[in-house]
């Protein structure tokens, strides 16, 4: 199966990206490829110049599932890529601490993934990300699965938090809503073989807190978007029809 055929895009150095496109179009595949977890057939990434042949250890990645080890808990979720890299204990628990702190869960530390709601899990999964303070944060779909209210809770803290280390993200979504309240700039991928049909800019300023939601310049930038990709969700739709995933 064809899924990517003719990818050309750049990433600049702490800017917040978000990709958008039919489902089974290849964007997880191309975060794979990104994350040299998954080898592409023909062409190359290249990660401050330099191309990348195996894992890509400058890069962390929040995948589309919840990810996180069951039999360890989020204050030792989050210690194990320092642990990796040989930090000392103590030095690696107070920085997955302070992590936790960040992302309002102190006092959850010792809870195991189970004993967490899933909005809890996925600010663990971030921390656990950040912790090893990546040049380039992939997050695929990671706020998927929770409630509309945690959802936009949790995109409000990712971006205080980004604002704070200006780390570049590229960020996978089905929400036109979401990817207009995070992007600086919104790529949108074709319908599989998927190549990208369009980038374009969110004019909104930042910081941007909850009131941006109402604004007439986020319904513009919304209604941009999905002008740009309705045309290929259907197309993607004529191929194997499910209902559509996506919200408006
Ligand atoms: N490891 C793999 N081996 C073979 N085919 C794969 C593999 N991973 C994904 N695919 C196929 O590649 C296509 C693109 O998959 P991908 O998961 O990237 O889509 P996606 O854009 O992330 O979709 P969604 O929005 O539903 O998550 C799919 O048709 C899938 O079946
Ligand atoms: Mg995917």
């Amino acid at each position: 199966m064809e899924v990517l055929n003719g990818v050309n895009m750049e990433i600049y150095e702490g800017e917040f990206l978000v990709l958008v496109g039919p489902s089974g179009c290849g964007k997880s595949v191309f975060l794979d490829i990104v994350a040299g977890l998954t080898e592409a057939t023909s062409g190359i990434v290249y990660h401050d110049g330099v191309p990348v042949t195996e894992v890509n250890t400058n890069v962390a990645y929040v995948f589309q599932q919840y990810a996180l080890f069951p039999w360890r808990s989020a204050v030792a979720n989050i210690e194990l890529g320092l642990e990796v890299r040989g930090l000392p204990k103590e030095e690696r628990r107070n920085l997955a601490r302070e992590l936790l702190a960040k992302f309002g869960l102190s006092g959850f530390e010792d809870r195991f993934p189970y004993q967490l709601s899933g909005g809890m899990q996925q600010r663990v999964a971030i921390a656990r990300a950040l912790a090893t303070n990546p040049d380039v944060l992939l997050m695929d779909e990671p706020f998927a699965a929770l409630d509309a209210q945690t959802r936009e809770i949790l995109q409000g803290e990712l971006l205080n938090i980004w604002e704070g280390t200006k780390t570049t993200v590229v960020f996978v979504t089905h929400s036109i809503e979401e990817a207009v309240f995070l992007a600086d700039r919104v790529v949108i991928m074709t319908a599989r073989p998927g190549i990208v049909k369009n980038t374009m800019v969110i004019d909104l300023a930042r910081p941007r807190d909850e009131g941006i939601r109402s604004s007439s310049a986020f319904s513009a930038n919304r209604h941009r978007v999905w002008e740009a990709l309705k045309e290929e969700v259907s197309k993607a739709q004529k191929d194997w029809a499910p209902a559509s995933v996506y919200a408006r």
